[in-house]
C-alpha cells in the first residue's frame, strides 16, 4: 500500500515526501508543477505530473497503485494573490478538493491528511488560538481552506472519508543538507525576504508597520520548521491507521516572535548586518498568531525538534546559500 501525495513538489509537500520515505513509506506523488519543482520531487517517489482537478489523472493513479491514504498540500497558498484573485483560489483549492474526494469515494480510499493553515482563524480572538476558536477568515486563501476542511467534514460523515486538518502557523526552515528548501515565486515571506538581504539579492527588508499592540510594535508570528510539520502528518496518518476519528490540529511552537526578533535572529546566523526600513502595514496582517499546540501534543503524541529560532532560521540559510536562486528547474 501506498501514501499518494498532493503537491508532493512543493514546499511542505516535498518535506513530508522526504520524511515518508525516511520512515519507509511508499510514495506516490502528484502534483501539477504550477508553483511546485521537478527538482524537489523524491527520487524513491513514483511521480504523476497532472492536476488533481483532472478526474481521470486521480482515477489512473488509484487504479495503477495501491493507494491506502492521500496526504493533501496541491493548493495556492498566497493571501495577496488569494485577495486579488478569489476565483482562482475556489477553483484551484476549493474545486481541486473537489475532485479529489469524488475520486476517494469512488476508488475506495477512506483516509486524507490536509494542509490547513491559521489563516482559518482569520483575526484570532484570543492567543495562544485554540481549535475550537471562532474561524473567521479574512483572506480568499483562508476561506478556501476552512471551505475545504468542511467539505471533508461532510464527506467523512457521509461516505466514511476520514480526515485530519493540520492548521500550520509559520512553516520555516528546510531540511538541515540544504538538499530541498522553500522556493516561491513571488517570494512574500519573512524569512527568504530576510536572507536575501545577506545573499546580496535585496538591499534592505522593509518591516510592514510597528504600530501593532505587541512589545516592539512589529507582528509577533509562531514559527515552526517544515520537518516538524511533516512528521506531525506522519503522525496523523498513523493516527488515521489505529481508528482516529476525523480530527483539526493546531501545529506551531507556542512562542511569539517579532519582525525585529527574527531579523536580529537572522544577523545573529548569519554573521552579517541586515539594513531594514521602516515601512507600512500590510493589509490584513494580524498582531499576533500564536498557537495552541497542546492538542496535538496529547493526542497525536507531537513533539517539535526544532524550538530555538536561530536553528530554525540556520536550515534556512542553509538552503538559500547553496540555491540563492532557488531550484533549476
Ligand atoms: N513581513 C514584513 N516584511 C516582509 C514580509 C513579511 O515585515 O517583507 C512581516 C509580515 O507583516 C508578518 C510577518 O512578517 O507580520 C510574517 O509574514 P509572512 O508573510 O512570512 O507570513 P504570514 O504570517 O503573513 O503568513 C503565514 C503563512 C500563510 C498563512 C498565514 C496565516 O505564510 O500561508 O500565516 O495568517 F496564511
Amino acid at each position: 500500500m501506498a501514501v499518494l501525495v498532493c503537491g508532493g513538489a512543493g514546499y511542505i509537500g516535498s518535506h513530508t515526501v522526504y520524511q515518508l520515505v525516511k520512515s519507509g513509506e511508499k510514495v506516490v506523488i502528484v502534483d501539477n508543477l504550477q508553483t511546485g519543482h521537478r527538482d524537489a520531487i523524491n527520487k524513491e517517489a513514483k511521480f504523476y505530473e497532472g492536476d488533481i482537478r483532472n478526474s481521470e489523472v486521480l482515477d489512473k493513479i488509484f487504479t495503477e497503485n495501491e493507494i491506502e491514504a492521500v496526504i493533501h498540500f496541491a493548493a495556492n497558498s498566497l493571501v495577496g494573490e488569494s485577495v486579488e484573485k478569489p476565483l482562482m483560489y475556489f477553483n484551484n483549492n476549493v474545486y481541486g478538493m473537489q475532485i479529489l474526494l469524488e475520486s476517494m469515494v469512488k476508488n475506495g480510499v477512506g483516509k486524507i491528511v490536509f494542509s490547513s493553515t491559521a489563516a482559518t482563524y482569520g483575526e484570532p480572538e484570543k492567543i495562544p488560538i485554540e481549535e475550537n476558536d471562532r474561524t473567521a477568515p479574512t483572506n480568499p486563501y483562508g476561506e478556501s481552506k476552512l471551505i475545504m476542511e468542511k467539505m471533508m467534514k461532510w464527506v467523512s460523515r457521509a461516505n466514511g472519508v476520514n480526515f485530519v486538518s493540520l492548521r500550520y502557523f509559520n512553516a520555516a526552515g528546510a531540511v538541515e543538507s540544504g538538499a530541498i528548501g522553500e522556493d516561491h515565486h513571488p517570494e512574500t515571506h519573512l524569512i527568504p525576504l530576510i536572507l536575501q538581504v545577506p545573499l546580496g539579492k535585496r538591499d534592505h527588508i522593509t518591516i510592514f508597520g510597528d504600530d501593532y499592540p505587541t512589545p516592539d510594535g512589529t507582528c509577533l508570528r509562531d514559527y515552526i520548521h517544515v520537518l516538524d510539520l511533516a512528521d506531525a502528518h506522519i503522525l496523523a496518518l498513523n493516527y488515521l491507521r489505529d481508528g482516529g476519528e476525523s480530527n483539526v490540529f493546531n501545529l506551531g511552537n507556542g512562542q511569539g516572535f517579532s519582525v525585529k526578533e527574527m531579523i536580529v535572529a537572522a544577523e545573529k546566523v548569519t554573521g552579517q548586518k541586515i539594513k531594514t526600513e521602516m515601512g507600512t502595514r500590510r493589509a490584513g496582517d494580524p498582531a499576533q498568531l500564536i498557537a495552541s499546540s497542546d492538542k496535538a501534543k496529547k493526542i497525536l503524541k507531537w513533539t517539535p525538534k526544532f524550538t530555538n529560532v536561530e536553528k530554525i532560521i540556520e536550515t534556512a540559510w542553509t538552503w538559500h546559500k547553496n540555491n540563492p536562486d532557488g531550484y533549476k528547474n
